[in-house]
Parts: C-alpha cells; sequence; structure tokens
C-alpha cells in the first residue's frame, strides 16, 4: 500500500492566490484516486464507536449541543499510515502556504466527521477574530455517487450576512478552503450517510485531541 503521496506544487498555488482574492477555493479531485480510495475505504472500516458526538469549544467553554450540530468525530493521527498520508499532504501545505502568505500557520488538526442520514451542523463560524488559533479551515469529501437530492450541502456565507459565497455537494474527492474567520458556514441535513476530513491550519499548537 503507498503510503506516501505528493502534490503538484501548482494545487497549493491555487490555495494560496484563492485565500489571498476571494479568502476560499473549491478544489475538485484534490488528491491522487488511490489516496482518496484508500481514505474512503478507512474510514468505512472505522468502528462506530470511535466517533464521539462533536462539541462546540473546547475545555472550559466546551459544550455538547445537538441543537447546532448532530455530526460524529473522530481525530486523525500519525499512528495509522493512511491517516498519515493525508496529514503529511496537508503539512506540505501548511509549509507552502507560509512561504507564499503571511499567516504564520504553525500546525494542522484534523477529524473524520459522520454525519449519519438526519444529521447537520447550522451556521456558525470555526474561529473567533483576535485569537491565532484556527486560521484556515480545510473540508475534504469522502462520498461516491453524491447527488444534489442527498442534501448535505456545506452552505458558505458571506460575513454577517445571508447572501451565500457558495454552495458545495460534499463529493467524493473535493477539497474546500476557506479563511476561518471569515466565513460563516453550514451543513445542511444529510438524506444518508456523509463522510468528511474538516481540518484546521492553526496559528498555535493544537493540542493533543
Ligand atoms: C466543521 C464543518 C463542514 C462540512 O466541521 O466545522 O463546518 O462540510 N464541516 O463537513
Ligand atoms: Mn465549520
Amino acid at each position: 500500500m503507498k503510503t506516501h503521496f505528493n502534490l503538484a506544487n501548482s494545487s497549493y498555488d491555487l490555495i494560496a492566490n484563492a485565500l489571498n482574492d476571494d479568502g476560499y477555493i473549491v478544489l475538485p479531485k484534490f488528491l491522487p484516486d488511490e489516496l482518496t480510495e484508500q481514505l474512503y475505504q478507512h474510514v468505512s472500516t472505522i468502528p462506530e464507536q470511535e466517533f464521539k458526538v462533536a462539541g462546540i469549544g473546547r475545555n472550559q467553554s466546551f459544550q455538547l449541543n445537538d441543537k447546532i450540530r448532530s455530526d460524529r468525530t473522530r481525530w486523525l493521527s500519525s499512528f495509522d499510515p493512511v491517516e498519515q498520508a493525508y496529514l503529511s499532504i496537508m503539512d506540505d501545505c501548511r509549509q507552502q502556504l507560509n512561504q507564499q502568505l503571511f499567516l504564520g500557520l504553525r500546525d494542522y488538526e484534523a477529524h473524520f466527521a459522520h454525519y449519519k442520514e438526519g444529521s447537520y451542523y447550522q451556521r456558525h463560524v470555526d474561529a473567533f477574530h483576535g485569537r491565532s488559533n484556527r486560521l484556515v479551515t480545510t473540508v475534504f469529501y469522502l462520498n461516491p455517487d453524491w447527488d444534489q437530492q442527498d442534501g448535505g450541502e456545506l452552505i458558505i456565507y458571506h460575513n454577517d450576512s445571508s447572501n451565500t459565497v457558495c454552495r458545495v455537494l460534499p463529493e467524493f474527492g473535493t477539497m474546500v478552503v476557506f479563511l476561518s474567520e471569515q466565513f460563516p458556514h453550514e451543513v445542511l441535513t444529510s438524506m444518508r450517510d456523509r463522510y468528511s476530513i474538516a481540518g484546521w491550519f492553526r496559528g498555535d499548537m493544537a493540542h493533543v485531541n
């Protein structure tokens, strides 16, 4: 099984330029098919009990809130070769972004998210202004043959308004990247199992998850 992959530098250039201009980008077929396939096989076999009720906030401000979100999450770690392959690409990405932008991205953390039928994540922001925690959000989708009728679209809004910037179907191999502080977003109710990898480039070091 191949566990080390390199992306063309042009992929990272696209992200850097987009973050500089619009602040977001949607990239279909972001990873080599072989790796997307491996991630999909892998996430499909993670036992359901490893996915935990996701919370909002961390530490003291951590709350479980199934009104706001009803997905289940499981952190990636470098101990698993397939997870490591993904994390190492995202670390390459982090270094490239640091060379081209001045965001000072120090770390990357990511979790698999499983939305069962009926699950959603209401409008929210991943980070708050003035804290250099989550600076750039990435979401990578692992759902073959996704259809409009399956719901589960990601809707990205303009800051402080109900105007939509874009709607993304969570299709197999699609990557979305956006500035965490600037774009409120939501996940519409999913009509079938929906898998994604949500991740964040941070300005500080992630806690051990
Ligand atoms: C998140 C999130 C979006 C998605 O986990 O914070 O907004 O499309 N996920 O899965
Ligand atoms: Mn989010």
